[in-house]
């Protein structure tokens, strides 16, 4: 599958749905061992109890805060679920069983997250999807706990990682098997050409992002279809592509793996918040 994954019936349809579902397109054996990691990096990386309060906390701790997230464009880092606190701001459970997420970096800074984020078929991939010389920018990590997993709502990917033209790409895996019980990703079909309306950028003084409203109508909630996926499917997400992922209310895990990859032929501006001043971004090329 190295010289050509896509046929063209499944390029036709990228273009014209705005996404893309390959089952199959990791074994399960490399998904499971990406997931291993994860929870390795998920326990060395994350703070102990007492500092996790930092990221729920108010005034000078969530100067911190934004400083943590700012930064991790070039780090790994862990970020929790807002419902892994209590009403006193102390987590509940284990700190690496409370995670939302690890960002932003392992694709270039942990081997295992790097061998599995560039392959020969994910080269091909990104270029029968027309991408000229992609860029892999961010990565991140979801563990969508059980029962605690959060909501993400409709958005787009160009709205955090703008480029001009437009080219951010999402490469979403599935790890776990994700479905319409445990949170999996809803998407608007056609929805990539719809006008996006919102920017995030850091402010004048680069402490925090702030949303522009280019348009204020809501994306249509009519329409969105659940894209179930087993552990080892690629989904494919058109930058400009309106979709959300439910709460994981159910009792399974549901872990996914994302990279966004940019085209280096497009200009990344220089407001948006993840900047890499010192890690060279590359390709997906080993
Ligand atoms: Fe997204």
């Amino acid at each position: 599958m190295s010289d050509s994954c896509l046929s063209a019936a499944q390029r036709a349809a990228f273009e014209r749905e705005g996404f893309l579902v390959l089952p199959e397109f990791v074994p399960a054996q490399r998904c499971l061992a990406l997931r291993e990691r994860a929870l390795e990096l998920a326990r060395m990386h994350v703070p102990p109890p007492e500092q996790a309060t930092v990221f729920t906390a108010d005034g000078a701790a969530r100067h911190a805060a934004e400083r943590y997230f700012l930064t991790s464009g070039e780090a790994i880092r862990c970020f929790f679920e807002k419902d892994a606190f209590d009403a006193d701001g102390r987590l509940r459970g284990e700190p690496h069983l409370s995670l939302n997420k690890l960002g932003h970096a392992m694709h270039d800074l942990d081997p295992v997250f790097d061998a599995f984020s560039r392959t020969a078929e994910l080269a091909a991939v990104a270029r029968e999807i027309g991408m000229s010389a992609p860029l892999l920018l961010q990565s991140m990590y979801i563990f969508k706990q059980p029962r605690i997993g959060g909501e993400v709502v409709c958005h787009t990917d160009h709205t955090y990682l703008w480029t001009e033209p437009p080219s951010v790409v999402g490469f979403w895996f599935a790890t776990d098997d994700a479905t319409t019980e445990n949170g999996c990703l809803w998407a608007l079909p056609g929805g990539h050409r719809l006008p996006v309306r919102a920017r995030s950028k850091l402010n004048a003084a680069r402490t925090a992002t702030e949303l522009e409203i280019l348009d204020p109508a809501p994306y249509p909630s009519e329409g969105l279809v659940p894209l179930e996926a087993r552990r080892g499917t690629l989904v494919l997400l058109h930058g400009a592509l309106p979709h959300l992922s439910g709460p994981n209310r159910s009792d399974k895990p549901r872990h996914a793996y994302t990279l966004h990859a940019i085209d280096g032929a497009a200009r990344y501006l220089d407001d948006n918040w993840l900047q890499r001043p010192a890690l060279k971004l590359r390709g997906f090329s080993a």
